[in-house]
């Protein structure tokens, strides 16, 4: 391994922790698994310690550490709408607890007038999806086969219809695509839409910018993918969208004034974060931005940009292995891979490359359905038969994929330990099938023997001795 990658990963918690495998070995882990969650960065984690023993009440006291603490909070608010080239006099961020609850309470708050509508798209993640399908009139921007938005069913839909809102991911949880946001924000702005970017996998991979660069009014995402694992998340854009209206929560921290008979609100970010606020997360967001910033992100980001050119050419020869989405090379992509071999449940994939390998990945529809589906060209006979199998309680053999993503710290070793996996799976295709068992209720494939599940409860035990 390279030495400039070696001290890149000593910069992470975590990384040399070994796992156990089926046959009693150990493994150091390998974590493919950072489209869900990131590990901590050592320095975020350092400041938290170091702020502990500072730490205290926001915006509820007035002893020196409450003052302290409601600096700190208020600082992280400005440090983190600098970072993103948002203008601090217009532009408000607003913590949450991750991206879920950021694009909720949009979808709470964007006011609308009559007869407009919302415009998503079908690779949205639910979380950017739900919130809008569930309150609003929502159209989505169909998809090109392999997988990418068609701008030209985008300029149609916002040309045809009165769109207040367009909202799109950053770049997609499923394929890793980059969307072109600078050519949508400014279609959506010619079309008088406002521009959310659900940014949740693109903020931890490449640079964003409000103002000046991809232009979106809006951003959110969450702390815990970007190496900030302490509960926070961010909804950034314009003041003027939070200063009329109530609040979806209420209570302590969005008032300014109550009495018998009158409300009276607080000014935004307070009348939008009900009860005490979470300093350490808020704090950690920021943390881990200010590690991006002193460490050359963008050489960061071509760094994993090369990893995922690597991996999606070394899994290409795998046999019998499907690849979704057009290849990095093609279109941009942060360091996200699904695929499937052929003849094996992405279940059983999974299975063997944990309980084989130690490599974490995931498997399934990763919270983005309409996607996966789309992928995989369900047809909707095919799709109504799984949903009733699902309603049924049945979780056996559903459609899915196996999802590879990287964080900055992983390495071309990890991703050849990963192809090696692959090799063996194929090898040993029958051997395998044959002694694993799946659980019809959970979809969960597990190895025979005990040993791994009793190693595993003792583990989860000592955490509460
Ligand atoms: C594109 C995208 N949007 C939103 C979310 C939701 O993030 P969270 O679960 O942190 O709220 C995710 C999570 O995987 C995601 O990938």
């Amino acid at each position: 391994m390279p030495a400039k990658v070696a001290l890149l990963r000593s910069e992470f918690l975590g990384l040399n922790e070994d796992v156990p495998l089926r046959d009693g070995r150990r493994l150091v882990y390998v974590n493919f698994d950072n489209a869900a969650t990131t590990p901590p960065l050592k320095a975020v984690v350092n400041a938290i310690n170091a702020l502990l023993p500072w730490y205290s009440s926001v915006h509820r006291g007035f002893g020196y550490k409450s003052q302290l603490s409601t600096g700190i909070y208020n600082r992280a608010r400005d440090y983190i709408t600098r970072f993103f080239g948002a203008d601090p006099g217009k532009d408000l961020v607003i913590f949450v607890k991750n991206a879920t609850e950021a694009l909720n309470k949009l979808s709470y708050r964007l006011r609308t007038r009559r007869g407009q509508v919302i415009l998503a798209s079908r690779m949205e993640h639910h979380s950017n999806d739900l919130p809008w399908r569930l309150k609003r009139k929502t159209l989505f921007t169909e998809l090109t086969p392999d997988g990418r938005l068609d701008l030209g069913d985008l300029e149609n839909k916002l040309k045809n219809n009165q769109v207040a809102l367009v909202t799109l991911c950053g770049a997609s949880n499923v394929t890793g695509i980059i969307n072109p946001l600078r050519t949508i924000a400014e279609m959506a702005h010619y079309y008088g839409a406002t521009f959310l970017v659900d940014a949740a996998q693109l903020v931890p991979h490449r640079p964003l910018h409000l103002r000046s660069g991809e232009a979106p009014d809006f951003i959110a995402f969450s702390g815990h993918k970007l190496y900030a694992p302490f509960g926070a998340g961010v909804l950034l854009g314009p003041a003027t969208a939070f200063t009329k209206g109530f609040p979806e929560l209420t209570g302590g921290g969005t008032v300014a004034a109550v009495s018998k008979t009158r409300i009276l609100f607080a000014p935004p970010p307070e009348r939008e974060e009900a009860g005490t606020p979470n300093l350490i997360g808020a704090y950690a967001v920021a943390k881990a931005l200010q590690w991006l910033q002193e460490h050359d992100f963008p050489a960061l980001a071509t760094y994993e940009e090369n990893l995922t050119k690597y991996a999606y050419n070394r899994l290409a020869t795998v046999p019998g292995i499907h690849l979704y989405g057009p290849p990095p090379t093609v279109t941009p992509r942060v360091g996200v891979i699904t695929f499937n071999l052929e003849g094996i449940p992405h279940g059983l994939v999974a299975a063997a490359l944990a309980y084989e390998a130690g490599i974490g990945v995931r498997h399934g529809c990763f919270c983005a359905r309409p996607y996966v589906h789309h992928l995989l060209r369900l047809s909707p006979e095919a799709i109504t038969t799984y949903e009733e199998q699902i309603a049924a309680g049945k979780k056996q053999d559903l459609p899915g994929m196996v999802r590879v993503s990287f964080g900055f710290y992983n390495t071309r070793e990890e991703v050849d330990r990963l192809i090696a996996a692959l090799f063996f799976l194929r090898e040993e295709e029958e051997k395998i099938k044959k002694s694993y068992r799946v659980n019809p209720l959970t979809g969960e494939y597990r190895p025979p023997g005990e040993d791994y599940q009793v190693r595993l409860d003792r583990h989860r035990e000592s955490f509460f001795l």
